[in-house]
């Protein structure tokens, strides 16, 4: 009569007397009612992933169909929650992040809607031009900037400061809603997030961060199984404030361990391997996640976009291998963490010369029209500036830098005062963890200001190694130690005038 289980292995699991279901269908197998995907269905026989630890589970239980496909509960009441790759939210102890305004939802609260989640949620239009996110990471706003609705790639390997970097924009970019899913990474690290975030405030509303985020939490101790969902719920979360009218950002880390998923699962159901045993889907898996991002008129009319921003843990740091590389095609933007910078405790340790953005002209004319005509100028000085000395760098390691040229050391100069004044920014320091685009053009402007007067004063005869001498510690530190632009730039005017008296 009924569903039964005829099989189990692994997470897999057949089901026989089966009729009326469809691929993607949830069923709920045994007596805890595991819930479970139909991934494949010959006649009235499915086999079903399961997305819970089968044990216990035994031929001759019995399943039942639920008749729709995997759906993530939808409503306001997901702000400030903690759930797992279904959404269903984890309870315990320090889980919710405000346990007082956050009691379960009955599933048939009117607020609730369900939504398939491997569907995108449809929209009126897609929005041209470019709006920018500002992070407060200056690394990013200034050189690989994302718009609203972009997407991003985040790779680095082992302990290069992927989760940091994150971090960091969860806590401090100016979005409405961040939803950030946890996906195969370490439960102490979760704990970390949700603790910080349940103690910060959001410094745009004054209101507490913890509210404007839902937090998805597959951490490698959890089931595999959900983890493969995670990204999609996730998503759907997004899209749902999306089509209220606001700008979300999905923050995955990482995609790696997601794929890592998707390899279980094609191996178990003896799927031929494609590329180091991903299966041949992989592609189309990674299209079909990043392609749910964008800058959206809503059906009613509004505005509302959906940012993605996904880690990527390349095993050996090796960016040549399957999930590095597909993902590349389908980002407009990549924050490439180089183990060099970050060995040298250069942080975040994105590396100017391996990362790119291709919005760049559009956010442009943004912040022209937006009041800051000298955005791209900065940006190609800075990135021109910290090319050539990177080239001089190499140069001067061979013949020794006193050899070159007085400009050419001034060039290496506005190297070093760009990494170490502009481009480091701590996310322990409680000033420089975030940066205002006004601090950020005002530490860019001071230093190319001085730059250029440094320049100026070799082109007249002062000997290069005087001007190397000089203290530019308060410009270097001023990203730590100067509060506001105007302060900055009372520090520029100092350290001119300072120059200035150079014989
Ligand atoms: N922006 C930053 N500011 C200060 N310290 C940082 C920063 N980024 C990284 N670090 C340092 O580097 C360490 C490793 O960072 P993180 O855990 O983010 O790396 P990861 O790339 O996520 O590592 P894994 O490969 O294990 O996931 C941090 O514990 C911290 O000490
Ligand atoms: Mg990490």
């Amino acid at each position: 009569m009924g569903h039964e289980v005829t099989r189990v292995s692994g997470p897999l699991v057949e089901l026989s007397g089966v009729k009326g279901a469809a691929m993607g269908d949830v069923v709920e197998v045994g007596a805890h009612f595991l819930p479970g995907e139909i991934v494949a269905l010959d006649g009235d026989v499915a086999t079903v992933q399961a997305y819970e630890y089968t044990g216990g589970l035994a031929p001759g239980q019995a399943g039942r169909g639920t008749g729709r496909a995997l759906s993530a509960p939808l409503g306001p009441h997901l702000l400030g929650g903690v759930y797992d790759g279904l959404l269903r939210p984890l309870t315990g102890a320090g889980v919710w992040l405000d346990p007082a305004r956050h009691p379960p939802v009955a599933e048939d609260g009117r607020a609730v809607e369900f939504w398939p989640v491997r569907r995108p949620r449809p929209y009126a239009e897609r929005l041209d031009g470019g709006v920018p996110l500002h992070t407060g990471q200056r690394v990013v706003d200034l050189l690989f900037p994302v718009p609203l609705g972009g997407t991003v790639a985040v790779p680095g390997g082992f302990g290069t400061g992927k989760t940091m970097l994150l971090q960091q924009v969860a806590k401090w970019c100016d979005a409405d809603v961040i939803v950030y899913v946890g996906c195969g990474e370490r439960g102490n690290e979760m704990a970390d997030v949700l603790a910080e975030l349940a103690a910060l405030d959001d410094p745009r509303t004054g209101g507490r961060l913890a509210d404007r985020t839902v937090v998805i939490a597959n951490t490698s101790n959890m089931p595999m199984m959900a983890r493969e969902a995670g990204v999609y719920s996730g998503v759907t979360v997004a899209e749902y404030f999306r089509d209220q009218g606001r700008h979300a950002v999905v923050i995955a880390d990482s995609t790696s361990r997601w794929a890592e998923a998707l390899r279980e699962f094609a191996s178990r159901g003896g799927e031929l391997p494609g590329e180091e045993g991903f299966p041949a889907a992989l592609p189309s898996a990674l299209a079909a996640f990043y392609e749910r991002a964008g800058r959206v008129r809503t059906l009613d009319g509004a505005e509302g976009s959906v940012t993605i921003i996904g880690a990527v843990s390349p095993p050996g740091g090796d960016m040549t291998e399957p999930v590095t590389a597909y993902t590349e095609r389908f980002v407009r933007a990549r924050w490439s963490l180089d183990k060099d910078l970050a060995y040298s405790r250069h942080y975040p340790a994105v590396s100017w010369s391996g990362s790119f953005a291709r919005d760049t002209a559009a956010l442009a004319r943004h912040h022209a029209a937006a009041g800051d005509p000298g955005w791209a100028g900065r940006r190609a000085r800075t990135a021109s500036l910290l090319a050539e000395s990177d080239r001089l760098a190499a140069l001067a390691e061979l013949v020794g830098s006193s050899t070159l040229p007085g400009h050419e050391r001034m060039v290496l100069l506005a190297g070093r005062l760009l990494r170490e004044g502009v481009l480091q920014q701590s996310a322990l320091s409680p000033r420089d963890a975030f940066c205002t685009p006004e601090r950020g053009a005002a530490l860019t402007e001071a230093v190319l200001a001085v730059v250029d007067r440094c320049q100026e004063l070799v082109g007249r005869g002062v000997p290069a190694g005087a001007v190397e001498e000089q203290d530019f510690a308060p410009i270097v530190r001023a990203r730590e130690d100067a509060a506001t632009a105007a302060d900055i730039g009372a520090r520029r005017e100092a350290m001119l005038n300072r120059l200035g008296e150079l014989p």
